[in-house]
């Protein structure tokens, strides 16, 4: 089956409509991933959503080698890490992820989180960088800096920002010679941050969604015991019982049809198969989508503990839900 393609406006460009995860870093093997890629690549996925911080894309990058697939086929997203904020090291790391993916180019590539706060892999909920601080306009710009030297010089084709707020793109956006294009954001039937897409849609954004099936797998430092499960949804189980599928396709396709890109990870070839389906056939009626309107529950899995800086009053700093970027 051939991938659906979305137009990028203002361009003659086109993203696949549904991408495959790739965050295995903490709790699955970087060779077993890239074996799952090889299988998405057969399926006919075509976009790769990759990043330095997932430690696998060397492996990933043998698999692209060894694919039959045109490279103008294939889009392959990368995100430079937390640790190399700043013009040169954002250079330096798009770079690192060419050589590692074995490309000549990435067709997008993306700001992970807008502040330089890491986290080594496999740390706890509690772990927090000793310099992490709060966003900074400054400090962002010469990240964005780095990120339009890599289009100028044809080492990236569009580049965008992941995590970000309202609030915090309002700030950027009047200083950027080159706007992004993409925001990659945590997006499911419970969380479905309608005011926020909207936005970024009347900016000329177009929007990647993470975490599209609940992320029942994430690490352990990202649950909280309040947590929902949007599989588990009552209204979710009914839609995919009538249309006879497993509810991970019923969030695909509520991606899907709220012009979201999803980007579902899996290890096996058959919820590979059904997730990649699931946006290219039998759609959600009009009655089915607004019914789904009524699971959102502001139900956030990816919350950030581990990104946060002294002196934070918790987790909703990072995510500007009043409208003011926390200091
Ligand atoms: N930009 C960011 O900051 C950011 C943050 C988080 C994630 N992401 C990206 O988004 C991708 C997807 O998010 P995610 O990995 O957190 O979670 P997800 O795609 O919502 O969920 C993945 C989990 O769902 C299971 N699954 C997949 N298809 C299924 C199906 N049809 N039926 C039942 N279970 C199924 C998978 O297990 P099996 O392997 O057993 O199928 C896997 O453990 C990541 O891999 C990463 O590329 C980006």
């Amino acid at each position: 089956m051939h991938t659906k393609r979305l137009p990028i406006a203002g361009t003659t460009a086109t993203i696949p409509a549904i991408g495959m995860g790739t965050f295995g870093s903490d709790h699955i093997e970087a060779e077993v991933m890239a074996q799952a890629v090889k299988t998405a690549l057969a399926i006919g996925y075509r976009n790769i959503d990759c990043a330095q911080v997932y430690s696998n894309e060397p492996q990933i990058g043998a698999v692209l080698k060894e694919s039959t697939v045109a490279r103008d086929e294939l889009w392959i997203t990368s995100k430079v890490w937390n640790d190399s904020h700043g013009k040169a090291n954002v250079i330096a790391s798009a770079k690192e992820s060419l050589m590692d993916l074995g490309l000549d180019y990435l067709d997008l590539y993306l700001v992970h989180w807008p502040f330089p706060n890491y986290h080594p892999p496999h740390c706890d909920v509690e772990s927090r960088s000793p310099d992490a601080r709060p966003f900074s306009l400054d400090e962002f710009m010469d990240t964005w800096a780095g990120m339009e030297a890599l289009v100028a010089e044809g080492l990236v084709r569009h580049i965008g920002t992941s995590n970000m707020t309202r609030a915090k793109l309002e700030l950027v956006l009047p200083h950027c010679t080159i706007r992004p294009r993409f925001n990659e954001m945590e997006l499911h039937p419970t969380f479905q941050q309608s005011q926020l897409v909207s936005y970024l849609t009347r900016e000329g954004m177009m929007v990647i969604g993470y975490s599209p099936l609940g992320s029942p797998n994430r690490p352990e430092r990202d649950k909280t015991e309040t947590d929902l499960v949007d599989m588990d949804h009552p209204i979710v189980v009914e839609i995919a019982r009538a249309h006879q599928v497993h509810p991970a396709s019923i969030c695909l396709k509520w991606a899907h049809q709220n012009n979201i890109i999803p980007i579902p990870l899996s290890t096996k070839e058959h919820n590979l198969r059904s997730n990649f389906e699931a946006i290219h056939c039998d759609p959600l009626t009009d009655e089915e989508l607004t019914l789904l309107k009524e699971v959102e529950s502001n139900n956030r899995l990816i919350k950030g503990q581990v990104f946060l800086w002294e002196g934070a009053a918790g987790w909703q700093d990072l995510w500007d839900e009043d409208g003011i970027i926390a200091r």
